[in-house]
This record gives structure tokens, sequence and C-alpha cells, in this order.
């Protein structure tokens, strides 16, 4: 037999995907996100910069509650004061008799405004809450700044120490931030264009997502469904992690929570009320058998002679989330030819020429850019009109559902191979033997 073998590059190949994913995603092989303090004054103890914080990644955005950006000082520097945004507290600063600074901790965590504060702690790009569009998107919504005073620093561009160890909250874990790197002075231009200024200094940190470290589990699953077949093919069973989670069985009852199993439980109850206090945006789960937050669906609907149409559905299972600039990303051999998109916006995602079957879809604005809340308006839907390429389009062997997709940056779980819709008398022989690959794949992976 060939399966031993067959296993093991399974094996293999996604152990590399594993390891390869820590910081690289295929779809998005540049994307990151940098954090650039560009120092524009010096002061008696130390000096004014103002960070930038430009999100390069094509899908990937930070949604409330927005961003918390961490670091080290190298020496004893404090935070004289900032404008748009704040450091979460204030440390001990019992050391100083005059004046007290906005914040003596050593490791400052700092988050960005809510719109609408007075204009005079307000700069450009501040004050969204955190909240910043993925590049591919709204590139102009993808940068977030404020300004920091720092005393107690250098106040030369040889004494000045950068920061170390740099951490990005975004809002959940998942990123890792690089060394800041002293690069050359950012060069800005006045706004009349006709003269250019200079930072004193500047330095970049890079910091890059991976999935596997924002979270255990997949946080969304995709369920297929065609005309040529009535099957209904579900998300997995436990797509998203059944264990430790709790869920409400209907929306009247997101109120009294049940715990996974269906029986109500009060030490289910208890444990969701302390995760809330703690972190509001802490899911509360409508009870599925995936227990994932998010489902997408993918229905192929219609067959023309020159084109075909697929049906997009996004449900949203958690009450406590609307999932407002929410984006979704789906790679399929025919989606290099879209004709039509209704409903949604979208855009072709291109890196460097190398990918041409991917889309990035995402809500009109004030039509259907926010994904409501579980319930009869958690869901948000669209058809796409695709024109068949004669040479590879075919209804076998699952070729119309795609390949990949990603709901708001996370990849999400696809169902077993071998339970793909397949077209009444096809028999779906290179499907039997990669079920039986997956199964021993699974056997192994068990033993
Ligand atoms: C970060 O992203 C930018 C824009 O895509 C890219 O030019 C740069 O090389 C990336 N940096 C790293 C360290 O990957
Ligand atoms: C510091 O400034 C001097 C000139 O004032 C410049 O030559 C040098 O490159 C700067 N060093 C850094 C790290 O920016
Ligand atoms: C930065 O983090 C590393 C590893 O987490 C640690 O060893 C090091 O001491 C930290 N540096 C500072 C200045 O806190
Ligand atoms: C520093 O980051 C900015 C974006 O914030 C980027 O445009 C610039 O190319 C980076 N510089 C270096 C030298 O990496
Ligand atoms: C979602 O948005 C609706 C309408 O804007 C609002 O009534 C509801 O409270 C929001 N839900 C959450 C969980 O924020
Ligand atoms: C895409 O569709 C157009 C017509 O809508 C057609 O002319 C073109 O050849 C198609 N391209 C590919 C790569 O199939
Ligand atoms: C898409 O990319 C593939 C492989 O790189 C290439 O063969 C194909 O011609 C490209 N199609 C279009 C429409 O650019
Ligand atoms: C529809 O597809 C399923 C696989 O998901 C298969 O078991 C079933 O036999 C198919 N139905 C027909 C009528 O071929």
């Amino acid at each position: 037999m060939e399966l031993p073998h067959a296993a093991l590059a399974l094996i293999v190949a996604a152990a590399a995907t594993l390891s390869v994913a820590v910081a690289y995603d295929p779809l998005d092989p540049n994307g990151n996100i940098t954090i650039k303090w560009d120092v524009l004054s010096w002061t008696p103890d130390g000096y004014v910069a103002t960070v930038t914080i430009n999100n390069f990644q094509t899908y990937r955005q930070i949604m409330a509650p927005g961003w918390t950006v961490g670091w080290t000082w190298a020496k004893r520097e404090v935070i004289w004061s900032m404008v748009g945004a704040q450091a979460t507290e204030q440390g001990d600063c019992s050391k100083f008799k005059a004046n007290l600074p906005h914040s003596c901790k050593r490791t400052p965590a700092v988050v960005d405004l809510l719109p609408g504060v007075p204009y005079n702690q307000q700069i450009a790009n501040c004050c969204r809450g955190g909240v910043v569009s993925a590049y591919g998107q709204d590139p102009s919504g993808a940068v977030s700044s404020f300004q920091v005073s720092v005393g107690q620093a250098g106040t030369t561009n040889r004494t000045v120490k950068v920061p170390k160890n740099f951490t990005l909250l975004g809002p959940g874990p998942g990123y890792t931030c690089g060394p800041a790197k002293v690069v050359p002075s950012t060069v800005f231009l006045t706004a009349d264009h006709r003269r250019k200024t200079q930072a004193l200094m500047t330095w970049n940190v890079t910091c890059t997502y991976s999935q596997h470290l924002a979270s255990k589990y997949p946080t969304c699953c995709v369920s297929f469904s065609s005309f040529y077949n009535d099957t209904i093919v579900p998300c997995a069973k436990c797509a998203c992690g059944c264990e430790h989670k709790t869920c409400a069985r209907s929306e009247p009852d997101s109120k009294r929570l049940m715990s996974a199993s269906g029986k109500s439980s009060a030490h289910a109850v208890t444990a969701v009320r302390g995760h809330v206090n703690r972190q509001s945006a802490a899911p509360l789960l409508q009870c599925t058998t995936h227990m994932c937050p998010v489902r997408v669906h993918w229905h192929v609907k219609l067959n023309y002679h020159d084109y075909w149409r697929a049906k997009v559905t996004v449900t949203n299972f958690n009450y406590r989330t609307n999932y407002t600039g929410w984006t979704l990303v789906a790679q399929h051999p025919n989606l290099d030819n879209i004709t039509e998109v209704f409903s949604f916006d979208y855009k072709p995602v291109v890196s460097y020429g190398s990918i041409n079957d991917t889309a990035l879809f995402y809500g009109m604005k004030f039509f259907n850019d926010q994904l409501m809340e579980a319930g009869p308006y958690g869901n948000v839907q669209s058809e796409v009109l695709m024109r068949k390429d004669a040479s590879t389009f075919t209804f076998r062997q699952g070729w119309a559902f795609p390949r990949k997709i990603y709901f708001n940056g996370d990849e999400c779980r696809m169902p077993p191979p071998d339970s793909y819709p397949y077209l009444p008398n096809s028999a779906p022989a290179s499907l039997v033997s990669s079920a039986s690959v997956v199964v021993a794949f699974l056997v192994l992976l068990m033993a």
C-alpha cells in the first residue's frame, strides 16, 4: 500500500506549513505592522517623538477595542505627556515633586484615545479607539499616530537609547515584534510642498502576525452546498474547539448562559461573567455543533453557459460582537476572472503578481460593513458571478468550492475533503483516496 508514504508526506507538509505559518501567510507574504518613532525635537531632559503605526497587512485589520502598544525603556525614561493616546497606568511617580509625569512605568502600555476627545488632545490619525483598517481595504485608515514627550532620556542622537521588547496587541495576542532599528531619518514635506523637514532621529519596529499565537483553534468555519446535490456540508464538528466553551441556545437565552453540553451550569455562568469583566470582547456564542463565532457558507448557485454564480453568506454566532469593517478573503482558481460582485465591495489580492486567484471582499459603507451580533440580523451575503475558463471549469470533485477562506485575517476551518457535495453519477475516486489519507494521518497523529 502507498498509504504510509502518502501519510508521511502529508505530515511533513503539515509540519512545514505549521512552522512556516508562524509569521508567513502565503496570501500576504509581506504583511506586517510597523511602529515608527520620529524624534521631532529635543527637550531639556529628553525628546518629543511622533509614533506612527502602519498596518501593511492586506486583509487583517485591528478591530475594536483596538491596539495596545507596549515596550521596555532602555534606561530610566518617563513619559511627561502624550497627545492622541494614553498610557494605561501611571505607575510609581513618587520620586517626582513638582510636575507629575503621565507615566513612570518601566514597561508602559499605550492605547489610543476614543473618538470625540477635545481637539487639544488630538493629532492627525489618532483617536479612533485603536481601530486600524487593513491596508488592502482602506489605505487611508490603515495608520494610527500619537505623540509622546519622553523625559530622563538622552538629548542627542548618540545618548538616546531606543526602547526594547516592543509588544503589540491587535486587540488580542498574535503579533510578535522585532527589535527597534535606527533607520535613516524620515523626511516630511510641509503642507505647501515647498519645504522638506527631517526627523532628528528615527527608529522602526516590525510586527508580524501568527494565527497559531493568536488562538489555539480557528475562529471561523466554512460550510458548502450546491444546486446539483441536496447535501449541505456543515462546518466540521467542534471546528473551533468545544472544550471549556460556554454558549447560549437562543437570543433570549444569551442572558441565561448554558454550558456547551446544553445543560444549565452555574459554574459556566460565573466563568463567563468573570471573563467579561476583564475583557468585554470575550465571546458569548450561540450553541452550534461547530462552536465557531463566524461561519462562511459557500453555495454553488447557478450554472450558465459562460458564467457561474456562487452565493456567499457570513453568519455571526457571537452575541457580544458586531464585526465592524469585517473582511473576507477567498481563494479559488476562478476568482481570477470575477465579472460581478453583488452587495459586497471587492478587490483582487495581488501580492507581487504571483497570486491572482484570491479575492478580498468587505462590506459596503453604511450598508453591510457591520456584521451584526448573533441573531436575526447577524449575517451578510453576496453573490459572485464568475466567467468560466473552459479549460479548467468543472463541477466535479468539489472544484467549485473555495480552497481557502479567511475572515478578518484568520484562516477558517474547511469541511473534510471527502464530504464535498459531488455531481450525481460522478464517482469521487480521487476524493475517496484522499479521504483515506486523511484518516491515516489522523490515526497516526493520535497514535
Ligand atoms: C513590512 O511590510 C512592508 C510593506 O509591505 C515591506 O516593504 C517590508 O519589507 C516589510 N518588512 C518586513 C520586515 O517584512
Ligand atoms: C547623529 O547625528 C550626526 C550628525 O549630527 C549624524 O552624522 C549621525 O549619523 C546621526 N546618528 C544617528 C544614529 O542618527
Ligand atoms: C526583553 O525580553 C527578553 C525575553 O523575553 C528578556 O530576556 C530581556 O531581559 C527583556 N529585556 C528587557 C530590557 O526587559
Ligand atoms: C520604517 O517604517 C516605515 C513605515 O512606518 C516605512 O515606510 C519605512 O520604509 C521603514 N524604514 C525602514 C528603513 O525599514
Ligand atoms: C451592535 O450594534 C447595534 C446597533 O448599532 C447595537 O444596538 C448593539 O448593542 C451592538 N452590539 C454589541 C455587542 O456591541
Ligand atoms: C476573463 O474574462 C474576459 C471576459 O469577461 C475574457 O476576455 C478573458 O479572457 C478572461 N480571462 C481569463 C484569464 O480567463
Ligand atoms: C494567474 O497566475 C497563473 C500562475 O501564476 C498564470 O498561469 C495565469 O495566467 C494567471 N492568470 C491571469 C489572468 O493573470
Ligand atoms: C451529494 O454529495 C454527497 C457527498 O457530500 C454524496 O454522499 C451524495 O451521494 C451526493 N448526492 C448525489 C445525488 O449524488
